[in-house]
Parts: structure tokens; sequence; C-alpha cells
């Protein structure tokens, strides 16, 4: 794996901001999927962060990162610094309304960051795929909505969400967590397994709300959505996805989970 500053020009492209885990490694495996050569780039972009407490304390593990990021299968890792890819003032892109809900109303200005860098990674690396986790499902979803306009000839590739055994989805996050803090934190998927098993999605709306507020997890939003509009979803919806984020010890944490409702599947609609 060659480690660059210099612009890379790759097949499939994964951004991170590096403290990578196993999340990130999958990723990387996924990628390995489309293409022999994959680059992968660690840049904590300042722009995506509204709080500069946040941004600073934003861990960095520069050495794990080229032993993950090898041993996954990545042949580039791209290091780059504001220089490199903001000669000029970056050209600022707009992630809309859909930008301002959720994880965009707690985080001001936060989409529009992340839009910003990552249509600039694409305009450098010109890749053919870009792999994007879904458990920032409301950053994949706008991604993919701005690369088919911006960037038609890259295909944007969703990656499942990796947890750890407790079910307690992977973040670079975590590690800032104690060790109860991070028990604490495995509410999330319970809540979002049982609000799965509810039989509507009123019931399970409110099974999820009910499991996190009697917790210690602060919660910001948990809503059941329609995964193709952002709506807020109804009993007609046809793929509902919870989406959850809150504080847990000061940090924020997000996950989601689409519906399964497998008893729908014995309903016959007439
Ligand atoms: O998900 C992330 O790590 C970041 O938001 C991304 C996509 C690399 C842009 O900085």
């Amino acid at each position: 794996m060659k480690i660059q500053r210099a612009i890379p020009s790759a097949c499939a492209f994964v951004p991170t901001m590096g403290a990578l885990h196993a999340g990130h490694q999958s990723l990387i495996t996924i990628a390995r999927q489309y293409c022999d050569d994959v680059a992968i780039s660690v840049f904590i972009n300042p722009l995506q962060f509204e709080n500069s407490d946040d941004y600073e304390k934003y861990p960095k593990t520069p050495d794990l990162d080229e032993a993950l990021a090898h041993k996954a299968g990545a042949t580039i890792l791209w290091r780059p610094e504001v220089s490199d890819l903001y000669p000029d003032s970056p050209k600022p892109i707009s992630s809309g309304e859909l930008g301002k809900l959720y994880e965009g109303a707690s985080r001001p200005g936060h989409f529009d960051g992340v839009l910003t860098v990552v249509n600039r990674l694409f305009e450098l690396v010109q890749p053919k795929y870009a792999i994007f986790g879904e458990k920032d499902f409301q950053q994949l979803f706008l991604i993919t909505e701005m690369a088919a306009k911006l960037h038609p000839g890259i295909s944007i590739i969703a990656a499942p969400t990796i947890r750890e055994e407790s079910g307690l989805a992977m973040s670079s996050r975590n590690v800032r967590l104690s060790n109860s803090g991070r028990s604490e934190a495995e509410v999330i998927a319970r809540a979002l397994r049982a609000a799965n098993d509810k039989e509507s999605i009123g019931k399970a709306r409110q099974e999820l709300q009910n499991q996190l507020n009697n917790s210690n997890f602060k919660v910001d939003y948990a809503e059941i959505i329609d995964s193709e509009t952002f709506a807020v979803a109804d009993e007609n919806t046809v793929k509902p996805r919870a989406i959850v984020a809150g504080w847990i010890e000061g940090i924020r944490l997000i996950d989601n989970a689409v519906f399964t409702f497998s008893w729908k599947e014995n309903l016959v609609r007439l």
C-alpha cells in the first residue's frame, strides 16, 4: 500500500476521517469486490464540524489507520492537507432542505460541509465507485443525490453497518466512551430491534421512543421515516427505517435500521 499526499486516481474510493475501525475495513473489503485499486482518504474535514471542541477532539490514530487500511486491502492511503484540497476557497455545495432535518437540525451546516468536501474529493480522485456506510444514512442519502447530479459517472455503493457483538454500531466516536457508557449505548441497538418486532409503525415508533427515553441515552431524535424520501413513515410506507441520534457522556451517537416487518410478508393486499 502506498501512502501519499499527492492526489491519487483510483477505481474505487473510500473517503474517511481516520480513526479507522472494522466498519471502515468493511468498506475497503466491499471496494475490493469492485476494483483492484482502492484509495482511502483520511481527512478530518473542518467544514463539517459545527462545534470546534468536537473537531479538536476527533480521534486521530494514524499508525493504526495505516495498519488497518493495509490489512483490509487498500492500495493507496491518501492524507491530504487543507491546502491540497482547497488551494483556493472551497466551492460550497448546499444540502438543501433535507440537509436541515434530523442530523442537520442539530448540526447546522454539517451536511453542507460533508457535501462540499466529498464533491471536492470526487473531483480530484474521479473514481468509478465510492463506498459509504449505511450507519450515516442521511449522509449516504445526500451524497447519493449529490453524486447523481454532479458526478453521474461515480456509482455510490452503500455498505451495511458493522456492529459490535453487543449490537452497538461501530463508530470512531465509541473510543471516547467509558466502559459503562459503552454498555449504556447498547440500548440504541436494543431499541431498534424491539421496534422492528412490533406489528405496526405506530407501535414501533412508541417502542423505540419509550426504550430510549427510559435509558441514560439523551435522545435528540428517534423517528421512523421512509428510506426513500425521509418523510415520516406511516402504515403504508414500503421501506420504513428507524433513525436515532443522541448523546451518552456528551458523545454524539447515531444509528438506524431498515425495518423488515417479517410479519408483513404474510399479508396480501387486496
Ligand atoms: O463519514 C465520514 O467519515 C465523513 O463525513 C466523510 C464522508 C469522509 C466526509 O468528510
